[in-house]
């Protein structure tokens, strides 16, 4: 199949579409574990990114599995492929001119690499929510740790299935010694450069 497939090339270009919006397009990814908090602080970004008028995209965890992804379970190979057909996803919001926030567990580093691969590494920026396994099963948001305690979830992150910690994040936030409003103001002074066009 692969052979017969021609890409094709538009006019309306994501430097066009980059100039139109008058910023630059990439991706802010977010991992860490299932409750660290990663789409409170994107909630937060996108929201000060909106209000500064840029163009933007939330893709959550929780969201794209009940849609696009919800075949996908949470083996080592589903993990993967939800994550990507995500960073192809992200990788196409890029092209459309949006600034793609993405929050994902993503919590092997090969997945990670694959997703900064496909989107391009200078289009990809990881932020590591660092928020212990002890500090995100007392707040339990969702009620799935006691659940995965009990043995009703398998393979669940942090529980009976690996986080492996970033080893080179752009952005580090350590949740227990940062609030959401801190923690938004090191991403968007980290990206500032970024949103500007060259
Ligand atoms: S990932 O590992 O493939 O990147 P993803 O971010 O899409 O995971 O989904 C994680 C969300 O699914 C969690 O926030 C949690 O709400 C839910 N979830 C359900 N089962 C699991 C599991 N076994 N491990 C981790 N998260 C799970």
């Amino acid at each position: 199949m692969d052979n017969n497939i021609v890409f094709q090339n538009y006019f309306v270009s994501r430097s066009l579409r980059n100039k139109q919006n008058n910023h630059a397009s990439f991706v802010l990814w977010f991992t860490g574990l299932s409750g660290s908090g990663k789409s409170t602080i994107a909630n937060a970004v996108e929201k000060k990114f909106f209000e500064l008028g840029l163009k933007t995209y939330t893709l959550d965890g929780d969201n794209i599995r009940s849609g696009i992804n919800k075949s996908l379970g949470f083996s080592v190979e589903d993990r993967k492929e939800n994550l990507r057909r995500i960073a192809e996803v992200a990788k196409l919001f890029v092209d459309a001119g949006v600034i793609t926030i993405a929050a994902f567990v993503s919590p092997l580093q090969s997945d990670r690499n694959l997703v900064k691969e496909i989107v391009g590494e200078n289009d990809f920026v990881e932020i590591f929510v660092d928020t212990s396994i002890e500090e995100c099963e007392r707040r339990d948001v969702k009620g799935l740790y006691k659940k995965a305690r009990a043995g009703e979830i398998k393979n669940f992150t942090g529980i009976d299935a690996p986080f492996e910690v970033p080893l080179n994040p752009q952005i580090y936030i350590k949740t227990e010694n940062t609030n959401v409003e801190e923690a938004v103001k090191t991403i968007v002074t980290f990206v500032k450069n970024k949103i500007e066009l060259k």
